[in-house]
């Protein structure tokens, strides 16, 4: 478990094996201007949800939600605080390296800081998002840029993780570009995500 990325799940218990939200429990703030993306109804998956806060904010909104992460024991925290909430939100355990990417299931997908995909993972993962996703559905994207390694405010330390706008117009080529930002802002969400960072947006449409 050197690094985190092959041992992802001992690694992401680990960090999450306190009571601490250490996300926090609010949402993610880009994810909360994109409110307009999501509506009641809509069938959404969370790439990675860790510890829930964006799924229950999702599914508070009406949203028909389902949350994947690799982490039981996040999983296990997002289940109880949804359970607190009293929403309903379908949690499952999965390692997006492998998944099988359901076919045309999701209006909305939400993606939230992962990192933690190295170059050929992350091209797995963009094209399994691509597939789940039914025409006319949506990709929102949070994540960093490799500038964020100066400020080591959230992320892993590897510069091949991060994103650029080039790099998501390339990836995303075969969808409409509703939205693209780089940009720096501060951050306060839980005990990890804490300062200065370098972001970068995203919206793309699936064609159809
Ligand atoms: C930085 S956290 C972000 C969590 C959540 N999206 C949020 O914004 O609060 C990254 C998440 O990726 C999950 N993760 C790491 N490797 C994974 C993998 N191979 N498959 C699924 N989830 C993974 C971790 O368990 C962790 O919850």
């Amino acid at each position: 478990m050197a690094d985190g990325f092959d041992d992802a799940r001992a690694f992401w218990d680990a960090r999450y094996a306190t009571d601490e939200y250490v996300f926090g429990r609010e949402p993610n703030r880009f994810l909360v201007s994109q409110r307009a993306m999501f509506t009641p109804g809509a069938a959404v998956l969370d790439v990675a949800t860790g510890e829930g806060r964006n799924a229950l904010w999702l599914a508070q909104l009406g949203c028909r939600v389902t949350g994947i992460d690799v982490s039981p024991l996040g999983l296990a925290k997002a289940r109880r605080m949804a359970a607190e909430a009293g929403v309903n939100v379908e949690f499952e355990q999965v390692d997006v390296r492998n998944w099988h990417w359901p076919e045309e299931r999701f209006d909305a997908i939400v993606t939230i800081f992962i990192q933690f995909a190295a170059p050929d993972d992350r091209s797995r993962v963009f094209d399994g998002m691509k597939r789940a996703l039914r025409p006319g559905g949506v990709i929102v994207m949070q994540g960093y840029t490799p500038r964020q390694l100066e400020y080591r405010t959230g992320g892993p330390p590897q510069a091949e993780h991060m994103y650029t706008e080039a790099l998501l117009r390339e990836a995303f080529s075969d969808m409409e570009i509703l939205h693209l930002r780089e940009y720096e802002d501060v951050l306060a969400e839980g005990s990890k995500h804490v300062g200065r960072s370098a972001l970068i947006d995203m919206v793309a449409r699936k064609r159809g």
